[in-house]
């Protein structure tokens, strides 16, 4: 079993075979294919797919491990993914080396995919949740204009604002700062652990909520592809980046 990084509000998990069949429901919305530039597998491909990944030398996260395996075998890229839980959506006691599919949101990764930089690092995230606001959001798109005004007036009347105020957050699973700790967490680690010393981000243009989470973090654009429509950031890290990130994960835990 790998380590799980414990922060905030996420916890990082490895990837397990108990949480493909939710996994394996996430990509199978357009949606998320398009954002992550993803192709639809089966379940069974997921299945192997969560095998390759779990077999991948660097989830046994040990640096030395890792050099050995990318120098020894310069043609095999390596990779590292995390299943990201909400700390707020876990039933009962957090156990460490569970798979948690309760509070499954997203998933994290970092591909060392550069033949010539094994310490150069292609960065993604995906927060999958919420459902529930998809569904409510097709309805609203359903109705026609008469039915959303009567609506409107019934709900203005009639809700309690103050319960749907406190509630909101925690229907939503997007925009609580998931994202954003995941990716922190997740660029902290292959920092200290891996020695990685640039990261990289692939990001379609219309994606402006991703855009703004990585130039945020302090990604610059490096490049524009024309033929995909998509951003290339990066962000090196200096010796002055090293010491923000790590401070600002300062409260993470290792469990291993
Ligand atoms: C992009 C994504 C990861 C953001 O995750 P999240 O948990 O919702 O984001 P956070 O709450 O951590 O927000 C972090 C920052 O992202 C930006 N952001 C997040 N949602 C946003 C939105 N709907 N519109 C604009 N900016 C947004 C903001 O800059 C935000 O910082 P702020 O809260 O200080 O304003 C999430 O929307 C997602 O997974 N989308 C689908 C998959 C995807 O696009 N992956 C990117 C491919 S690399």
């Amino acid at each position: 079993m790998g380590v799980s990084l414990e922060g905030e509000k996420v916890i990082l998990v490895p990837y397990m075979k108990e949480h493909v069949p939710n996994y394996h429901q996430w990509m199978q919305d357009p949606y998320l294919l398009f954002v992550t530039g993803s192709e639809p597998l089966t379940l069974d491909q997921e299945y192997e797919m969560q095998l390759s990944w779990s077999q991948d030398p660097l989830s046994t996260a040990s640096f030395s491990l890792f050099l050995l395996s990318i120098y020894s075998v310069s043609s095999k890229f390596s990779e590292r993914t995390f299943i990201v839980l909400d700390k707020q959506m876990i039933e009962g006691k957090i156990l460490h080396g569970q798979p948690h599919i309760e509070a499954m949101v997203g998933d994290v990764n970092i591909y060392m995919n550069d033949p010539d930089d094994p310490l150069f690092a292609e960065i993604e995230i995906m927060i999958a949740e919420p459902k529930r606001l998809r569904a409510f959001c097709c309805l609203h798109a359903a109705l026609d204009m008469t039915v959303q005004y009567r609506l409107a007036f019934y709900v203005y009347w009639h809700i309690d604002w103050e319960c749907l105020i406190t509630v909101l957050p925690w229907i939503v699973g997007r925009g609580k700062g998931l994202g954003k700790e995941a990716v922190m967490m997740m660029m902290a680690f292959a920092v200290e652990n891996v020695g990685i010393h640039t990261f990289r981000a692939k990001i379609g243009e219309s994606n402006q909520a991703s855009l703004l989470l990585f130039r945020k973090l302090g990604f610059q654009d490096s490049s524009f592809s024309e033929a995909f429509k998509e951003w290339t950031l990066e962000m090196p890290v200096t010796n002055a980046k090293r010491d923000e990130l790590l401070q600002s994960v300062g409260n993470m835990v290792t469990h291993s």
